[in-house]
């Protein structure tokens, strides 16, 4: 035998025993470790900048930007926070997430819209969740009073904007604010705020959806008679596309509806969506940030009405995915595989999170310390229409992929 030969021989013995070793996929315990270790060191960074009443909101082109408490993200961060204490129990970390759900303690008084219910439920909601401290349910119970004032039985809906442009506005990211009102009802022995809640589910599931359960963005009601105006989107492609974030919060709605309420037609609506979804997502899971937009491979056709000239602002695939949709599919995601009769569905569902927290949690989307300011999650998009925040990291990503990690520990 040659002596390289030899040497090969020697080599390919090597490799095949350290191969099992190497190629060994982490445990799903091992990545929550992993992401809980980044998360205690980037989100303290992350505080440690923040004047006394920011809030993160985004880094772009190395340079933060901070939103006071009105933005409708402020809730996220604090909520971050209470998601890395639960896992960790890491004391430091619950100092910051007290002190950054009480720079909140005012939102009642700066309220100006339906996104009271994130802001309060992502920061409050976890503080009294986790903790007990009855000192989080003054300001609970007060916003969740605001948004139920927004409601219009006429409607049957709780109206978004006040902006004067529409005649009654309501998005489909609005479903996410009834979390708000339904543990407030249980806490505060209120029914009325869960029927509130429910209506609006309701009417939600008659006019934001087409016939594939793929949804609207906005529904504009005139609110003297409850008649639908128009449906158009705001942050899509176009209006008859199908924009990731807004699948994302319909999915998350219905599941966490069905999860509070127990009603059946619920989990029916929310099975729908995922039916729908789960087909159109790439092999990784992390969606483009509309599903029709030109360019991914469930485009629309050249002709689709719209503004292709937003999307090719910059070429790549990679651009173009929003992250932060993928982080609250994959959360939605853990819920529906546990609550589903469909053991099909569930075993894709289950799958898809997995796959989802997977590669949120690779190099390709988690960022390296210090690399994008002490934020989580690379590759998001707030609103491409509006040429703002693409491809960026946002807090929401940031807080439902721990949310999803957290889910999928507790299963
Ligand atoms: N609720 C606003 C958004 O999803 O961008």
């Amino acid at each position: 035998m040659r002596i390289q030969d030899a040497f090969a021989k020697i080599f390919l013995a090597a490799a095949v025993i350290t191969l099992p070793s190497c190629c060994h996929e982490e445990s799903m315990d091992q990545l929550t470790k992993r992401v809980m270790d980044c998360a205690v060191r980037q989100l303290t960074i992350l505080d440690h900048h923040l004047a006394e009443d920011e809030f993160p909101r985004t880094f772009i082109n190395g340079a933060y930007l901070d939103s006071g408490a009105e933005w409708w993200c402020s809730g996220f961060f604090p909520g971050s926070l209470w998601y890395v204490y639960e896992v960790t129990g890491n004391e430091t970390i619950k100092e910051l997430a007290v002190k950054n759900t009480l720079k909140l303690r005012n939102i009642v008084s700066l309220y100006t819209d339906h996104d009271i219910g994130f802001q309060v439920n992502c920061s409050y909601g976890n503080a009294y969740r986790l903790t007990g401290d009855e000192r989080y349910l003054p300001v609970m119970e007060a916003a969740s009073a605001k948004l139920a004032g927004r409601y219009n039985p006429t409607v049957g809906c709780i109206r978004s904007w006040d902006h004067e442009w529409f005649n009654y506005p309501v998005i489909i990211d609005n479903m996410m604010n009834l979390e708000l009102l339904l543990s407030c009802s249980g806490l505060f022995r209120c029914d009325s705020l869960s029927r509130i809640a429910c209506a609006h589910a309701n009417t939600t599931i008659i006019n934001h959806f087409r016939d594939d359960f793929s949804s609207y963005h906005l529904v504009d009601y005139i609110p003297e008679s409850g008649e639908v105006d128009h449906k158009q989107t705001v942050q899509g492609f176009a209006h008859e596309s199908s924009w990731s974030r807004g699948q994302a919060w319909g999915l998350y709605g219905y599941t966490m509806m069905f999860e509070k309420t127990g009603d059946g037609s619920y989990l029916t609506q929310a099975e729908n969506i995922a039916r729908y979804i789960l087909p159109l997502l790439p092999e990784d899971g992390v969606p483009y940030w509309d599903f029709n937009a030109p360019g991914t491979p469930h485009a629309m056709p050249a002709d689709a009405p719209g503004h292709p000239a937003v999307y090719n602002w910059r070429e790549g695939e990679k651009i173009a995915r929003d992250a932060s949709a993928a982080a609250i599919m994959a959360s939605a995601f853990v819920t529906l595989s546990s609550l589903t009769k469909d053991k099909a569905l569930a075993f894709e569902c289950k799958k898809m999170a997995e796959r989802i927290i997977r590669v949120l949690a690779s190099p390709m989307y988690l960022a390296e310390v210090d690399e994008i300011g002490g934020y989580l999650i690379k590759h998001c998009v707030g609103n491409m229409q509006g040429l703002s925040e693409i491809d960026v990291p946002l807090t929401y990503a940031d807080y439902y992929f721990l949310e999803a990690v957290v889910k999928y520990g507790r299963r």
